[in-house]
């Protein structure tokens, strides 16, 4: 019979029994496994750990700022932040594929991700100190299905394979292996995680690089970004975020149509709302949100959100329909 605080405990004791004295080393994504991975190592190892947040630009409004001084403020971790915008912006120009899209954003994370590592590495050697071991968020139905998960799965591969040199490889710490979902949502609370991070839905590891169908460009990123956190906000106002498995927010910005402000005509993009219920991502039915709901986000959004003239609602279940727009 586990209660979240033995399961907390044991872990720990667990955690500090494998890494010793070594150093460590986490990649951040933003969700909540590797958040709550990451917290229990710095709970049982503290300065021994080092985080690696890759910020690709790819996040919704507030995400990154949510890893950078809310996770750190939480857990007092030491974190290392590789600002890769410029990067993920340039690497993805003119590209509207989607799986090329995932594609190049799987590359240039996990060399980015490297360049990260080889800086805390020759840190760590100037201190005459070695990286050892490595984080990853792997729960329970991850090793059973060796499926999913989240924007760390690219990680995942990259160090399994051994993309690293010989001599760089690191042995793995996976604290949340034996957790479902629930249970780790549980121990990221009881770690004093905030709760826009512990509470958090599903993001895709590729971001708002696939929910832009299109191009993407550092206009059409921020656009989205506006969009989507006024669709969130009103969500949480209305409190059903707990009736939502996900509502991804989609730029069509290959498409134009026609509106009407003031005096003037407009010729505009539309933004797809796209809210579901599922219980595992593999089927899933759109969500009957209440028509006032549905009334603010679209007033809101083509108000505020400039190039918006429309806001149409996804009610295709899955299948034939995925959650995600590509
Ligand atoms: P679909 O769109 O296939 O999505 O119905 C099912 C679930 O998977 C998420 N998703 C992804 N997650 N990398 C990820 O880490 C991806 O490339 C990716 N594509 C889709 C999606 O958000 C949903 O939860």
């Amino acid at each position: 019979n586990w209660t979240t605080g033995n399961i907390l405990e044991e872990q720990v004791a667990r955690i500090r029994e494998q890494i010793g004295d070594a150093r460590v080393i986490c990649g951040l994504s933003g969700g909540v496994d590797s958040a709550v991975a990451a917290a229990l190592v710095q709970r049982a190892v503290g300065d021994q750990l080092t985080c690696v947040f890759v910020d690709h630009g790819l996040l919704r409004e507030g995400e990154a700022e949510q890893v950078e001084r809310d996770f750190v403020a939480a857990t007092g971790v030491k974190l290392y932040v590789a600002n890769e915008q410029e990067r993920f912006l340039s690497a993805l120009a003119g590209v509207s594929d989607p799986e090329t899209k995932r594609k190049i954003i799987g590359r240039e994370f996990i060399r980015a991700f490297e360049e990260a590592e080889l800086a805390i590495i020759a840190e760590a050697a100037a201190h005459g100190e070695k990286i050892k071991f490595l984080v990853q968020g792997t729960l329970y139905p991850d090793v059973v299905e060796s499926g999913g998960g989240e924007g760390a799965a690219n990680i995942k591969s990259h160090h399994n394979v051994g993309g690293l040199p010989e001599d760089l490889q690191f042995e793995l710490v996976e604290p949340l292996r034996a957790l479902f979902k629930d249970e780790v949502r549980a121990v990221g609370a009881q770690l004093g995680l905030p709760q826009e991070i512990v509470g958090r839905q599903p993001f895709p590891g590729p971001g708002l690089g696939i929910r832009i169908v299109g191009d993407v460009t550092k206009e059409r990123l921020d656009l989205l970004r506006k969009a989507d956190a006024i669709a969130r906000a009103e969500l949480t106002a209305a409190g059903l975020d707990n009736e939502v498995w996900q509502m991804p927010v989609v730029l069509l910005a290959d498409v134009r149509s026609v509106g009407v402000m003031g005096d003037g005509r407009t010729y505009g993009h539309p933004i797809v709302l796209r809210p579901v219920s599922s219980e595992d991502a593999m089927t899933a039915d759109w969500s009957r949100l209440p028509y006032d709901l549905l009334a603010r986000i679209s007033n809101r959004i083509t108000n505020e959100v400039d190039g918006v003239n429309r806001v149409v609602l996804d009610v295709t279940s899955k299948p034939p329909g995925t959650i995600e727009w590509e």
